[in-house]
């Protein structure tokens, strides 16, 4: 690790593809005088900087609030979703993290529902998609005032602001083995459905966006746990627990409904 205020002197390996099409490569860059209090991206934008100085095409990575609140950022340094830390997104990642003379590799996120669209910047529009199929009330659930006197369970509350936490930058899918977007799911329809104002159209949300999800191509969940370990927000498993019981009530509310038996 750095001392606040030392320079450092790394490699980078990062990984060059121009379009989808393009198979891409890993091409070593130096990436000299770097502040140990600069943030990972701005080394980035230093590195860039002598790129475009000497004519070359810059490094192509998404970010946008540099605030670990957007979910735009993110690729894997040393096979790391956002690197090293736990806890935290690539914006928000110190050079002091690093040691002099270390080398760097980055890589965009793997994953068959995140195609590569040029260097470290992949395509999540998947994740758009499954949040366009349910991800959303449309109930009317009055004004702030009517939505306060509903009587919300503190544990519920805190749960549900836990999994609201999550940003959508999809280190969950690029972590897991089987490119599951499970925890991603899992929060997102956990964050409704614990509150009064989501149960409403809680069976059929759940089969909406995992219906979306296999669609897009995501694997299935084997339960290892790497999501939840590289999660920059820490959203925890019970997610995709709370997610497959959501499931299998709206399967048995289906079954009852068609056979004429129930609700
Ligand atoms: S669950 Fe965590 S890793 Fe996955 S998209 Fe949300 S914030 Fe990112
Ligand atoms: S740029 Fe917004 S979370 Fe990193």
């Amino acid at each position: 690790m750095a001392a606040h205020g030392k320079t450092l002197n790394l490699t980078l390996r990062v990984w060059r593809q121009k379009s989808a099409k393009d198979d891409g490569r890993f091409v070593d860059y130096p990436a000299k005088g770097v502040s140990a209090d600069a943030s990972f991206l701005e080394m980035l934008d230093q590195v860039n900087e002598g790129l475009i100085g000497k004519g070359e095409d810059p490094i192509t990575f998404d970010h946008d609030c540099r605030e670990g609140i957007c979910g735009s950022c993110g690729f894997m340094i040393n096979g790391d979703a956002h690197g090293p830390l736990k806890g935290v997104t690539v914006c928000q990642l110190h050079m002091r993290t690093f040691s002099d003379g270390e080398t760097l590799t980055l890589e965009p996120w793997r994953a068959k529902a995140f195609p590569v669209q040029k260097d470290l910047m992949v395509d999540r529009s998947a994740f758009d998609r499954i949040i366009a199929a349910g991800g959303y009330i449309s109930v009317d659930t009055g004004n702030a005032v009517d939505a306060n006197s509903l009587p919300v369970p503190k544990p519920n509350a805190d749960a549900a602001f836990e999994s609201a936490a999550c940003i959508g930058c999809g280190a969950c899918v690029a972590s897991c083995k089987n490119a599951s977007a499970m925890l991603f799911v899992g929060a997102k329809v956990s964050h409704f459905s614990l509150l009064p104002q989501g149960q409403v159209e809680s069976p059929e949300r759940v089969d909406r966006m995992v219906t979306q999800m296999d669609h897009e191509g995501f694997g299935n969940c084997t339960t290892t746990g790497s999501c939840s370990a590289s999660c920059p927000k820490e959203i925890p498993l019970a997610n995709i627990a709370r997610m497959n019981r959501e499931l299998l009530v709206s399967a048995l509310t289906k079954r009852e409904a068609s056979s004429g038996d129930g609700i």
